[in-house]
This record gives structure tokens, sequence and C-alpha cells, in this order.
């Protein structure tokens, strides 16, 4: 459909252009800090607590601590500036680049198409996701296949920690698989998984509980969004301190 004869670009008069730029600011930051940890290559386990960083997690090349590679090391030292966690963050990527809530956001923020509701975009034509490169967005499904396996891998190591006592770390290790859980449940593609492909919802009760549950979390998709990925930070930055000696891991039982 044509859009409306209006001259203007947009006829909103609010601050509309304040949550694309949010986002935009947001999202650079956290790139800028997840590219500089992915290549610093050094302070991801601690040794002492057994606390191995989330974005080195699962740890597989050659180059890895032993003692951090809970699944061995499959994989050679890699070469030049690459370390291990280029192995698994195309996954990691994918799954958030295709992610229904932040594909609305860096398409609004990064690409300005729209960049705000009622608002014109600069483009002239308009394609979707129907053509490449974005029609790669229906990868989705995998990527949270990949994440889930990822995320029980992250679940094994923050359990793993508990071996040697209790500190700050577990308790932060532990709220990072509980949202990056709750982020992964709430994914529209594991609400269709459990509820998708039905005629009749009253012949496969589990499967719509399931449903129902998944929905309410899919209610908040967008905060858990924010949330999982600000706090995955977080919990890179505290074992990061912790193993470069900046900081002393707060100890309840030891
Ligand atoms: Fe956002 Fe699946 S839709 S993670």
């Amino acid at each position: 459909m044509a859009r409306a004869e209006i001259a203007a670009r947009t006829l909103r008069t609010d601050r509309w252009w304040l949550p694309p730029l949010t986002t935009f600011v947001g999202l650079l930051l956290i790139s800028i800090y997840a590219a500089f940890r992915t290549f610093q290559g050094d302070f991801y386990w601690v040794d002492q607590y057994h606390y191995l960083t989330p974005m080195y997690s699962p740890c597989l090349t050659e180059e890895c601590v032993p003692a951090a590679a809970h699944f061995g090391q499959w994989f050679p030292a890699l070469p030049g500036f690459l370390t291990p966690p280029v192995i698994i963050i195309p996954f990691l990527l994918g799954f958030r680049i295709t992610c229904y809530y932040y594909r609305k956001a860096y398409y609004r923020a990064a690409w300005a198409s729209p960049p705000a509701c009622a608002v014109a975009e600069p483009h002239s034509k308009y394609t979707g996701e129907t053509k490449f490169p974005l029609i790669a967005q229906n990868l989705h499904r995998y990527f949270f296949y990949a994440a889930s396996l990822l995320l029980l891998i992250n679940i094994y190591d923050a359990v793993l920690a508990f071996g040697t006592g209790v500190g700050l770390g577990n308790i932060i290790l532990l709220a990072n698989v509980a949202l990056l859980g709750a982020y992964t449940l709430s994914c529209h593609s594991c609400r269709h998984i459990a509820g998708g492909r039905l005629k009749h919802f009253s012949k496969h009760p589990v499967r719509y509980w399931m449903w129902t549950q998944i929905s309410k979390l899919n209610n908040k998709h967008m905060q858990l969004a924010w949330a999982s990925l600000i706090f995955v930070c977080l919990t890179d930055l505290y074992v990061a301190l912790v193993a470069s000696g900046t900081i002393s891991d707060l100890r309840f039982i030891n």
C-alpha cells in the first residue's frame, strides 16, 4: 500500500527518535565490550573457584586452560588473533541477530527501516525478509536449538562451580543462566515448538499448558532480551575482574 501523500517525514511531535537512539547506543556499547573480551583471550577462568565466563563456554581449543575445557579440547590452537569464543559466537550471535525482538530493534535503530511508527523511512524500496540476505532470518529456529544446547552447557558450568564452595561468583553465574533460560524459553520459536501446528488445543493439554506458560514469558521477551544480554556482560566482567586479581570473590562458604 502506498504511503499517504504527506510532505513531512512525520507528523509526530514527541521524541520518537529517543528509543531507536537508546537501542543503537546500547547495542553498540555491548558489541564493543563483547568484541574486546572475545579477542582478549584471557581472564575467562578462575582456577580457585572454577568460574568460567559464559563467553568462553564451552572452551574447545588447545589454548584453553585445561581445567576450563569441561568438554575437552576438540580443536587445535587457533591461528593469529583468533580465540576460543570464535567457535561458539556465530551461534550465539545468530540467535540474537535473528531474534524477533532484536530484528525490530536494529531494523529501527540501525537501518531506520522505519525508525519509529508513523515516521517515514529513508529507503525507497521495501523487500521485507523475502530475499537474500534477510531471508536467512528464517534460520532462527535452528539458532534456537544451538543456543539451547549452549545454555545447557552454561548451566552445567554454573553447577560445577559449586564444587569449590559458594561465593558471589556462584550466585552471579546462577542468575546469569536463569536470565538466559528465561530469554531462551520466551523465544517465539520455542512457543511455536511447544504449541504450534495444533488444530485442537483440547486434544493436547500438556502442549497447551506449555504454550500458555511460554506465552506469559513471551510477553516479556523484550525485557528478557535486554536483561539477559546486559547480565551476561556483567557476569563476564565479574569473572574477568576476579580472574585478573583486580577484585577478590566474596565468599560465603569455603
Ligand atoms: Fe527472540 Fe527467539 S524470538 S530469541
